[in-house]
């Protein structure tokens, strides 16, 4: 499934903020994604950023308000509001969000407001004391009540020079936030699935650890593949350095015994687990509360098995057999039957293979090549590619499983 921005008709307003500038970002992102970006620029923005430069990213016409007067330009709000499957407003200004909270509609962008029946995210944008004012607070609360998004605002430097609440959220955040609300009405909408990611840490004492090359990145994309195609996603995660993809419920573990209470919590409230994360199979016997002096004799460490949460999970199955399970099996050797055999002994639906003995692919780099194996011994090669489409290739071979 592609990404749920892309050919999608997403009517962005901008409205007068000193935020405006960073709108521009915010379309050229959008329009990078493969959606059309319709722009409408009100008459005080029109002050601070001009409807040529959103034309010169999004690569069409922008609106503004004498748009809504030529003669040649029939209806336009109406062209406009009908062909729209989002309207974003941002930043949305105090005076802005004062107007949609009444059904005010006295320019191009609120009076589109008025005539789209598509969902609206409005992305406030003011000084901290506009913000917190009563009346403002009041209005937020009408759109909430109207089942408008409210994205932010952030704490952070203002305009005026002060510190405080009123800063619009940066356009990444909010192109994910976009990603995630044209998700939520694709084919996996009502499924939860809870994806595991990152290399756990197993402590030696305060300072050191035994981890492994892990760096999250195949599971956060599959999380991220799974948010794409509709699900509510938990994302247990050891540490990584990776930012957590917009929408998903993120349980932050460190250690392999951390991460089996976590997932052991959740498996009931879920319909499939992904196990991406390279849990540690061995952890230190003991973990000495003070660090370890080099003056001290260590000549060894004495290991422990953790416990393998993808054989318990597989043993919960057996009692819940509609729980779908994913593993991935990450071998340097006989690729093919040592996935095949931790397939059965963990009773999986289907397991993603990867040949860790090659040095572009797998382990902390970008790409990877898979091979998913199913229960029913059938399987599918996945050719060297990004991990965000191996990700969504995981996804889609998972969802018939979900669906059936
Ligand atoms: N896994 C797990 N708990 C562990 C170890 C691994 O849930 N303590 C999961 C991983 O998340 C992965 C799968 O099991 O999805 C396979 O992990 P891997 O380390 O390749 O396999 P092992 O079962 O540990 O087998 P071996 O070490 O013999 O290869």
């Amino acid at each position: 499934m592609d990404n749920p921005i892309k050919a999608k008709n997403i009517l962005l307003g901008v409205s007068g903020s000193i935020a405006a500038y960073k709108a521009v970002d915010l379309a050229s992102q959008l329009t990078k994604a493969g959606a059309n970006v319709d722009v409408i620029v009100t008459p005080s923005a029109e002050k601070l950023v001009s409807a040529l430069t959103f034309r010169s990213v999004t690569g069409r016409k922008a609106y503004t308000e004498a748009d809504l007067w030529k003669t040649e330009e029939h209806v336009v709000h109406i062209t406009l509001a009908r062909r729209a499957d989002l309207m974003v407003i941002a930043p949305a200004s105090a005076n802005s969000l004062a107007k949609l909270a009444h059904g005010i509609a006295d320019n191009l962008l609120t009076v589109t407001a008025l005539v789209i029946r598509c969902p609206l995210a409005v992305a406030p944008a003011m000084d901290a004391g506009m913000y917190d004012h009563v009346a403002t607070q009041e209005n937020l609360q009408i759109l909430a009540g109207r089942s408008v998004t409210i994205l932010g605002p952030k704490e952070g430097h203002l305009a005026s020079g002060l510190k405080g609440k009123g800063r619009m959220l940066e356009p990444t955040i909010l192109f994910s936030a976009i990603r995630f609300i044209l998700s939520r009405t694709n084919p996996l909408s009502g499924k939860r699935i809870l994806v595991t990611a990152g290399g756990t840490q197993e402590a030696l004492d305060p300072v050191r650890f035994i981890s492994n090359h892990s760096s999250g990145k195949q599971g956060y994309a599959v999380a991220q593949a799974a948010l794409d195609a509709g699900a509510q996603v938990t994302l247990v995660s050891a540490r990584t350095a990776i930012t957590p993809p917009y929408g998903a419920e993120l349980i932050e573990v460190v250690s392999a015994a951390e991460m089996h209470t976590a997932v052991m919590e959740k498996v009931q409230q879920v319909d499939a687990v992904i196990m991406a994360a390279a849990v540690a199979d061995f952890r230190p016997a003991s973990s000495s509360e003070q660090k370890i002096k080099k003056d001290a004799t260590l000549q060894s460490i004495k290991l422990e098995p953790t416990t393998d949460i993808l054989k318990e999970l597989g043993e919960f199955k057996q009692q819940h057999p509609k729980l779908i399970l994913v593993g991935f099996a990450a071998e340097s050797e006989n690729l093919i039957q040592n996935a095949s055999e931790k397939l059965k002994r963990k009773n999986l639906d289907i397991i993603v293979a990867n040949d860790i003995s090659r040095s572009d692919r797998g382990f902390a780099v970008d790409n990877n090549e898979v091979i998913l194996l199913f229960r029913d011994g059938s399987r599918k090669e996945v050719p060297l590619q990004n991990k965000e489409n191996i990700a969504r290739e995981i996804i889609d071979n998972l969802s018939p499983l979900l669906q059936s």
